[in-house]
């Protein structure tokens, strides 16, 4: 049975070339990039090259990448190194759990947080970010491209914003990255958050960028390893993997590739709207990463979809992978004024570099005879026969 992996907002698959690159520093170049010696210095060459391909890939110096374990890594750092006891925070509903979780804490701590609401589209509204500013007001931190969604926000007008107001903006760029050209200075944001696994490179190796000046504290203490930003042994496999990976998005943007990735998207989109009644896409009226479509099919159970799916070899899913298994609905789409019901009959395709038009076609061959199977057995679908009950 063939497997289709379309759940790339989960996880990438490593690409070929990005292991090829990483492969010797597992044994050939295994050096601490700490050490003097040859060995050390060889993969301090590899951790600094790596470096000034994120930098380009961000539109930065070199001297503003912070390498992290990864995503959740780099929101905390920016979170917690920019704020402190009595410092208001202003973030937006609909962010991942590394940035509401963070902001909890430092609630908890002493921080005061305001989360401001989305609109339908499944977007923030600037004005909504300027009105919550108070005088103590130290950060902003609204996400780049929504993970469940792909909805992109208006971060160069929240930018804007929060130079006005002389406060910091970090965004969590975790899946825009890859996906869509960054350019931090025409964001204006002081952090930005990356994760080498959602842009085909490993899991456990990310990245922030911190604008040159911004005064950081770090989370960890220990060496003096990326400037004193962030102490622990460089994951020199994995950062080696982070730039190269970076690399090949930035070939990928000059083909024009993610162009046609989009177009891949909207061929799947389309065919499963053309196909299946009382279906929709969440976050389908404003610009999203190309690669993301989030479809509610009314009357279906989406994990009875994700697991039917799967007996099928299509691998979807139904929201954040870190949130499955809990029976919740996805608290982004309900932020988006979903019913539980809808936001739980929601399904998350997301694709990836590997991904071909046979897969789409695949997937278009799968879904709505499953979906139809599904409402037919559903308690909640109108048109189901009296006497199946
Ligand atoms: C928007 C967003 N931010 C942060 C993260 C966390 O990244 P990581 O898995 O590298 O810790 C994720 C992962 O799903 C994400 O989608």
């Amino acid at each position: 049975m063939p497997r289709i992996y379309l759940d790339n907002n989960a996880t990438t698959p490593v690409l070929p070339e990005v292991f090829e690159a990483m492969r010797p520093y597992f044994d050939e170049h295994f050096g601490n990039a700490s050490s003097i010696h040859s060995h050390g210095q060889e993969a301090r060459a590899a951790v600094e090259n790596a470096r000034e391909s994120a930098a380009a890939m961000l539109g930065c110096f070199a001297s503003e990448i912070v390498f992290t374990s990864g995503g959740t890594e780099a929101d905390n750092l920016a979170l917690a190194g920019l704020t402190r006891e009595g410092d208001h925070i202003i973030t937006s509903t609909i962010e991942h759990h590394a940035v509401l979780h963070a902001c909890k804490h430092l609630e908890e701590i002493g921080c005061q947080v305001t989360c401001v609401p989305l609109d339908e589209r499944g977007m923030v509204d600037p004005d909504d970010v300027r009105r919550a500013l108070r005088p103590n007001t130290r950060l902003i931190s609204i996400m780049m491209a929504n993970n469940e969604t792909g909805v992109l926000q208006p971060v160069e007008e929240i930018g804007n914003i929060a130079a006005e107001a002389e406060v910091y903006f970090h965004t969590d760029a975790v899946q825009a990255a890859g996906k869509i050209p960054i350019d931090v200075k025409r964001i204006g944001c002081h952090a930005l958050s990356i994760s080498g696994h959602k842009m085909h490179a490993p899991q456990g190796v990310g990245a922030l960028y911190v604008r040159k000046g911004t005064k950081l504290q770090p989370l960890f203490y220990g060496g003096r390893h990326e400037r004193s930003r962030r102490a622990g042994t460089e994951n020199v496999p994995g950062i080696v993997g982070l730039g190269k990976a970076g690399e090949l998005a930035m070939s990928g943007f000059e083909r024009g590739d993610h162009r046609k990735m989009e177009a891949l998207r909207d061929r799947l989109e389309q065919g499963i709207l053309g196909q299946v009644e009382d279906a929709g896409v969440n976050g389908g009226k404003t610009l999203r990463v190309p690669n993301t479509t989030n479809i509610y099919f009314d009357h279906i159970d989406g994990e009875a979809m994700v697991i039917a799916l799967d007996l099928k070899g299509l691998a979807v899913s139904t929201g954040a992978a870190c949130s499955s298994g809990a029976t919740e609905p996805s608290h982004v789409l309900i932020a988006m004024g979903l019913t539980p019901d809808r936001a739980r009959a929601s399904i998350r395709f997301s694709l990836g570099k590997q991904n071909t038009k046979e897969d789409i076609d695949f997937a278009l061959a799968l879904v709505p005879e499953t979906g139809a199977r599904l409402r037919e057995i559903s308690p909640v679908h109108p048109r189901q026969p009296v006497n199946a009950v």
